[in-house]
């Protein structure tokens, strides 16, 4: 027994002496430590002050060849460095960006042949910990196919969670609000109306950004950044025991990557504070990824537009010309529907309200040959994105646009099908340069072409940038539809100047809509990787739907211009009808109004799913402009204007829920005030039920 013992503690002794200390980096609150288990596997661990925030869990990458990083691993190395720089964003909430943080990079090798060398690198900020890993060159590594990644998240307790399921090709759902330990999203998954649902996912799995908030008051943001030649990462939850694992979007074959060494994967992000606000200034995103690779950014406009847009999705319009391919004239030639929206005439009304009223662009969708055929036939060369509809006069229409000093921006809906879109993407920015096309909406609706891929998968993201960057060889601004969540890409390319990847709010449209309390949560989860073409400024909010009266937008009019700044994009659709405007033009001035590049951003109060309040500096000038929203609950929300600059008188005009607003009952009630405010006054803004209040701020001009 005793010998038994002794030969116990000589081995504990033994593995003890093997295993290396922990190695720590912290900046502020927030601290990092990595440790190699007892068995050799690389760890992890973040806690912010005294509290958890992510409690010893697994890092690790499987390959197919079953020679990854998902065994035990030495530790050769390691350095700490420490950073602290500043940046300017080409277009952003702020002007100047801080990019504090300590690095601890780690050298780990396998012990036995091939003896392999990965680097994990942790970047620890005052607001969070970003992580990737890296596979140096290596005679040891060349080609490499990644089957999964071992990336653990153990959360210390049941958190509150703002969900969407992991969804291999969409993220067009609602977000539901439950406990960890109640993940489930069989039913929403299957209830679904998104056309581009094709993968039953895990009832467990939930998709990045993942919002968090613990009952010691942390909130905790998970999601990732610099996503290139990599899936999108999503979550599967073990209701248990709070773990999350990382889940790879597959591609085409079940692989996740296929690499070369040198590679890394995207950096994975864990924002913590324990101010919600903080979460929303956080820039630990931005930071984590590469600086532009645009060296001439001047051509990068940020832009506000209208659209043949609304009128399509409630049903008044059409984008297709015919009713189907096979409906034809005598001459065999389409026999129009007469329902065609994109014709010149409609087009020309289009350009003239946005020259009227200062707007820069109109968005034409359903101008091109092909809609007669567009979904659900999972083709290729249905479009070839050159070839306009017989009644839209492109050059007339282009010359007109250019005389009244409005911008035309080009649609490409590819159907999903991104191998025909590359083989045309030289001639359809050629095209687009030609007719004076500075900017360009696309759209992935349906299946992956190629077949089997998915829209977040390693393919589809190489995809996305490989657009990104032809359009920058063109001098052409993107808003891409239906593509991967953003991960901050905009910093590397930004003339990438907005994504959809999110329910947006064209779902109150042609679905049931989402509840009030989306735009609070969007904020907090979409929008933490970057700008989301929203579409907002709905002012008929309600017997708008030519197939259903009941239908309605679920927010106030009021609510709708706070998004403008609640909800950033460099580039903002004024969403409805010209005629819809034209009936509120006071209302409609905050929209003219409204810049969408800027100096500076302050988040006054936040709570993800109950409401939010952002104020922000025009950029080169000292007007600020303020958003305030609510989720369904009426709310009274004191701001101080405390951000002003001292001993200035400004002007302030709000544009608020009037007293009977509601919206369900009275969603057009508001009214608008105006009073003369310094930085000490306070403002109380009175919110309605699903209600907002949008207020702007301009210098009082000096008496002579
Ligand atoms: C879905 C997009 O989100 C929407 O904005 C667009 O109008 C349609 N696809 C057609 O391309
Ligand atoms: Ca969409």
């Amino acid at each position: 027994m005793k010998k038994y013992l002794l030969l116990l503690l000589l081995a504990g002794h033994q593995a003890a002496a093997q295993t290396p200390a922990p190695l720590t980096a912290h900046l502020d609150k927030v601290k990092l430590t990595f440790a190699l288990s007892a068995d050799g596997r690389p760890t992890y661990a973040v806690t912010y002050g005294t509290k958890p925030v992510v409690n010893t869990s697994r890092l690790g990458l499987v390959f197919q060849d079953k020679q990854g990083f998902d065994g035990p691993l030495t530790l050769t190395g390691s350095e700490v460095k420490d950073v602290d720089e500043t940046w300017q964003p080409v277009l952003g909430e702020v002007k100047t960006i801080r990019n504090h943080y300590q690095q601890l990079t780690v050298h780990l090798r396998q012990p036995a042949a091939p003896g392999r060398r990965v680097d994990v690198v942790f970047r620890v900020f005052a607001d969070g910990v970003g992580f990737r890993y890296e596979l140096p060159r290596q005679l040891a590594l060349g080609n490499c196919v990644v089957t999964d990644e071992l990336t653990e998240f153990a959360l210390p307790a049941d958190h509150q969670a703002f969900w969407l399921p992991a969804d291999y090709d969409t993220n067009e759902y609602l977000y539901t609000k439950s406990r960890l330990s109640a993940v489930d999203n069989s039913a929403q998954v299957k209830n679904s109306t998104e056309i581009a649902v094709r993968v039953a996912p895990d009832a467990q799995g939930v998709a990045t950004p993942l919002m968090l908030k613990a009952d010691n008051g942390l909130y905790v943001n998970i999601h990732e950044a610099a996503q290139v030649d990599y899936p999108a990462m999503q979550l599967h939850v073990d209701r248990a025991s709070h773990r999350l694992t990382a889940r790879l979007v597959p591609d085409a074959v079940g692989s996740k990557a296929f690499w070369h060494a040198p590679a890394s994967t995207p950096w994975r992000t864990i924002i913590v504070s324990d101010k919600a606000t903080d979460i929303l200034a956080s820039k630990l995103i931005l930071n984590l990824n590469e600086p532009s690779k645009i060296v001439d950014t001047g051509w990068i406009k940020p832009m506000k537009f209208v659209g043949v847009w609304w009128e399509m999705q409630v049903g008044r319009s059409d984008w297709k010309y015919a009713e189907s391919l096979d409906t034809l004239d005598a001459r065999g030639r389409l026999l129009p529907t007469g329902r065609h929206g994109a014709n010149t005439q409609n087009v020309k009304r289009y350009i003239d309200f946005a020259a009227q009223h200062g707007l820069g662009g109109v968005l034409v969708e359903g101008w091109n040959v092909g809609w007669e055929d567009w979904f659900g036939n999972w083709k290729e060369r249905v479009f070839d994105f050159v070839t306009p509809y017989p009644d839209f006069d492109v050059a007339g229409l282009s010359a007109y646009a250019k005389s009244k000093n409005v911008s035309l921006i080009m649609h490409h809906e590819t159907s999903g099908a991104a191998t025909n879109y590359e083989q045309h993407l030289d001639t359809a920015y050629a095209f687009m340069n030609h007719y004076g096309y500075s900017s360009v909406k696309t759209g992935y609706v349906g299946r992956i072409i190629p077949r089997g891929e998915h829209h977040d998968g390693q393919w589809m993201s190489n995809h996305y940038v490989r657009v990104a960057e032809m359009a920058a060889k063109h001098h052409v601004t993107v808003d891409m539809h239906e593509a991967v969540r953003p991960t901050g890409l905009s910093r590397t390319y930004p003339n990438w100047l907005a994504s959809e990847a999110g329910r947006g709010n064209e779902y109150n449209a042609f679905s049931t809509g989402s509840p009030p309390a989306h735009e609070t949560i969007l904020p907090f989860t979409r929008l933490m990787g970057g700008p989301m073409d929203y579409t907002p400024g709905i002012f008929r909010l309600q017997g708008y739907s030519a197939s259903d009266p009941k239908r309605q937008v679920h927010t106030t009019l009021a609510k709708q211009l706070a998004l403008y700044v609640t909800l950033y994009s460099p580039l903002q659709m004024a969403a409805d009808l010209p005629e819809n405007y034209e009936a509120h033009l006071d209302a409609f001035q905050f929209i003219k109004d409204v810049p969408t590049d800027w100096d500076d951003t302050h988040i006054l109060a936040a709570e993800p799913g109950d409401y939010l309040t952002t104020v922000r500096q025009a950029k080169g000038r000292d007007e600020w402009y303020l958003g305030s929203i609510t989720n369904e609950s009426a709310r009274q929300q004191p701001v101080k204007l405390d951000f002003l600059t001292p001993g200035r008188r400004y002007e302030a005009i709000i544009y608020a829920d009037g007293p009977d607003a509601d919206w369900q009952r009275n969603p057009a009630s508001y009214q608008i005030t105006r009073q003369v405010v310094t930085n000490k006054s306070k403002l109380t803004l009175r919110l309605a039920p699903g209600g907002g209040a949008a207020v702007s701020f301009k210098p009082v001009a000096a008496k002579q």
